[in-house]
């Protein structure tokens, strides 16, 4: 489908009802679940916009690939979302995880389960600065000074099943 085509509310998309970011380094891959993020128009081109703290397992891969996944759920998948944003793929199997059958198809993470998926190929990366916030969010947002590397994405395909 095209990103015109996307009806849902953006805002709720990231902030209500979360996402999977995944990306894979061969037939590996790993996700956790977002709530930071956008979709819009940059350099011409419909682009997504994610923000992965240095810690992450899933920055390893997100790192490793051209290409990352933006997928959306419905709400049966909230328990699966809350164990993908409170584990980590270096603790757990996420791959294996019950109820989701994900796949790496040409680069890209897909879930059989996602309403949702939004495939990207990485264009830009760069770290949150802490001398480049101009009021008070860094002391609220980055207390163990764990800066996010925000990526942008051009976005190549939109799939909804
Ligand atoms: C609702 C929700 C939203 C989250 N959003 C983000 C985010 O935008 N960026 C980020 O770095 N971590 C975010 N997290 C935290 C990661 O999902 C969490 O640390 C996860 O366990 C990382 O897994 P990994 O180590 O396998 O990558 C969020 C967690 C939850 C529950």
């Amino acid at each position: 489908m095209r990103v015109e085509d996307i009806k849902t509310n953006v805002f709720e998309m990231f902030n209500k009802d979360w996402c999977l970011i995944a990306a894979n380094k061969g037939n590996h891959f790993n996700m956790m679940t977002a709530s930071w993020g956008g979709l819009g128009i940059l350099w011409n081109r419909p682009v997504a916009t994610i923000y992965i703290r240095p810690q992450r397992y899933t920055k390893e891969f997100v790192d490793d690939s051209d290409y990352f996944t933006i997928s959306f759920f419905d709400q049966t998948h909230r328990d699966m979302l809350n164990v993908m944003g409170s584990k980590s793929g270096r603790d757990i199997n996420k791959e294996n995880y019950g109820g989701l059958h994900g796949r790496v198809q040409d680069g890209f993470v897909c879930f059989d389960e996602a309403l949702l998926t939004v495939k990207c190929r990485k264009i830009y990366q760069d770290s949150i600065k802490p001398e480049k916030f101009l009021d008070e969010t860094i002391g609220k947002h980055y207390p163990l000074e764990d800066y996010h590397d925000m990526y942008i994405g051009e976005i190549v395909e939109v799939i909804e099943q």
